[in-house]
């Protein structure tokens, strides 16, 4: 099947001022795909977004989306149309409870969907009533996501949506994008999360000072870039590996490390401890984490600083 592209990007270039925010990227997003730009604070998450969205005029380069060149301003509003939208550091009405403020938007986009579908799409059932002041943050994202679906859109632009949220709120905010891509939305996202970008994407474009340094799938980004693979043998005797030619490293507490690239390696070294009833095994696999470490020489923190 040919992938049907709702997103072309080529050459995106964008300063403020003298500053390149955005800096000649190129890229496509398939139809049904969760696509996350990755990247700590200032590469250019946001600016690409919101150009996308048609809220920012780039400055040079093209901008289709659902084959529509961004160029074309009278064509933009058919853009706006199909696109739902949840900008960085969403925010509601405080003093507005849940159902008013999705029903002050609805009126606002003249929407037809009705309120309790909405409540309802997004898990909000139980805090309906609840004034939006009160909400946890992992709520208050959920009625961001609820208000960037009133115009039913096919594509959803969800900027940092678990930033600043606690483990708990933030799986269930993927757990939400998930089901939203069950039903056939595309999403874009933008995180400086490792895990989020892992866990969710389809496809994830990591991006640094507004430049593409890499993309791919998290497997594919992984398996790239991520480094070696290895196996980690506790109270292991190192006889049985030195007869079969195995090289090791030693470390600490008596653990061996042994790196292999494939299956048959693998299955080498562990044919050779089989045998062994004081063995522990344990193999590790790079994560997204490592992959980005060995591309950019950096890792994200918490707060999304590159360090
Ligand atoms: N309106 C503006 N005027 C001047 N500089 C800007 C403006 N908007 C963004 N920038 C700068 O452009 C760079 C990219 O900003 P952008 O908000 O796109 O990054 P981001 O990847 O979304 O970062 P964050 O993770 O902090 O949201 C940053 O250095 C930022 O300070
Ligand atoms: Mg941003």
């Amino acid at each position: 099947m040919i992938n049907n592209i709702v997103i072309n990007i080529e050459g995106l270039t964008k300063t403020y001022d003298k500053f390149t925010a955005v800096d000649e990227i190129s890229f496509t997003v398939n139809e049904g795909e969760v696509f996350a730009l990755l990247g700590p604070n200032g590469a250019g998450k946001t600016t690409t977004v919101e150009i996308i969205e048609c809220l920012k005029t780039p400055d040079k380069g093209k901008v289709e989306i659902f084959g529509i060149d961004l160029k074309d301003k009278k064509k933009q509003n058919d853009v706006k149309r199909k696109i739902g939208v949840m900008p960085q550091n969403f925010n509601a009405f405080d003093w507005l409870t849940v159902k008013e403020n999705l029903e002050y938007f609805k009126d606002l986009y003249s929407s037809k969907i009705s309120t309790d579908e909405l409540i309802n799409r997004v898990g909000l059932g139980e805090k309906m009533n609840s004034m939006y002041k009160t909400l946890s943050g992992g709520t208050k994202q959920r009625v961001g996501i609820a208000i960037s679906l009133i115009n039913e859109p096919e594509l959803l632009f969800l900027d940092e949506p678990t930033a600043g949220l606690d483990p708990q709120a933030r799986r269930e905010t993927w757990n939400l994008i998930r089901k939203l891509k069950e039903q056939g939305k595309t999403i874009f996202l933008t995180t400086h999360y490792m895990e989020e970008a892992q866990e969710l994407s389809d496809r994830i474009l990591i991006i640094i000072e507004g430049k593409i340094v890499a993309g791919g799938s998290p497997n594919e980004l992984i398996e790239n870039y991520g480094g070696n693979k290895s196996v980690i043998l506790k109270n292991c005797n190192k006889k049985i590996l030195e007869d079969r030619g195995i090289k090791y490293e030693t470390g600490m507490e008596n653990q061996i490390q042994i790196i292999f690239d494939n299956n048959e390696q693998l299955f080498n070294i562990l044919s050779a401890v089989t045998d062994d009833p004081n063995v522990e095994i344990e193999i590790k696999k790079p994560n997204l984490d490592e992959a980005f470490l060995n591309l950019t020489g950096r890792r994200i923190n918490a707060e999304g600083l590159a360090k």
